[in-house]
């Protein structure tokens, strides 16, 4: 029952079940979480919020060095706050959902990003010694030194599915049908953009959880941490 030395990379489409499994090793592993993708979901939101248009990428650049994001890495308590708000709830609706995009595909909002992720890293590790990192380009940008990656996949439908169900726990309706069609559009960005597009490292180990349940993927990656040694 040790503790995470180093860090995970997990990276992979959404509705693979990653945020949740990623929080829960990390809570596990009693090491530190960072949930990427909350960062661009917080950039977007103050896109939004200045009257922005989430394609005009100069003014969607000068609102991202001007805003004041921090993102906590409590695996139990992860916060983001946004200009002192927190907007854990908000980035998560569906006007932020729909404007990812393309403020996450500005190369000038990555770089941006990734040296903040970096120094969230960097401190993890000097202080709680692990940390499980989330997002899309962790294992191939962010922390291609990373001592784990994994990416993890599942058929469009499960992930649908599993999308379907978060939104409807959190008071958002929505339909599989609806959602699989978002689903399918993001993925066609993510994977299709020019700066950092969604593909697996070349040394990480793909997971598909198409089959698995929540503790049935945290015990997989579970697996992996001790085989290679990173749990002491
Ligand atoms: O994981 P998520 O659904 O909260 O991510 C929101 C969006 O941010 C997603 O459409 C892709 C983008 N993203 C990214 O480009 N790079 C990351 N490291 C994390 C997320």
């Amino acid at each position: 029952h040790g503790e995470l030395r180093g860090v995970v990379a997990l990276d992979g489409p959404s509705g693979t079940g990653k945020s949740s499994a990623a929080r829960r090793l990390a809570a596990t592993l009693r090491a530190r979480y960072l949930d990427t993708g909350a960062m661009y979901r917080a950039i977007t939101l103050a896109v939004l919020r200045a009257g922005v248009e989430p394609t005009d990428t100069e003014r969607v650049v000068e609102v991202a060095r001007a805003a004041k994001l921090t993102q906590t890495s409590d695996p139990d308590a992860s916060r983001t706050l946004l200009d002192g708000q927190d907007v854990g709830a908000e980035i998560r609706g569906p006007e932020v959902t729909l404007a990812v995009s393309p403020v996450s595909a500005v190369a000038e909002v990555r770089e941006l990003l990734v040296e903040h992720q970096r120094a969230i890293i960097a401190d993890a590790l000097a202080t709680a010694g692990g940390i499980v990192v989330e997002g899309r380009d962790i294992g191939t940008v962010v922390a291609p030194r990373a001592e784990l990656k994994v990416y993890l996949t599942a058929d469009a439908q499960a992930r649908a599915q599993r999308r379907t169900k978060q939104d409807t726990a959190s008071g958002r309706a929505a339909t599989v049908d609806a959602v699989l069609a978002d689903v399918q559009r993001r993925d066609a960005y993510d994977s299709s953009r020019r700066v950092s597009p969604l593909r697996p490292a070349e040394d990480a180990v793909e997971l598909d959880t198409t089959p698995l349940d929540l503790p049935g993927v945290v015990a997989a990656l579970l697996d992996l941490v001790e085989q290679r040694g990173l749990r002491v």
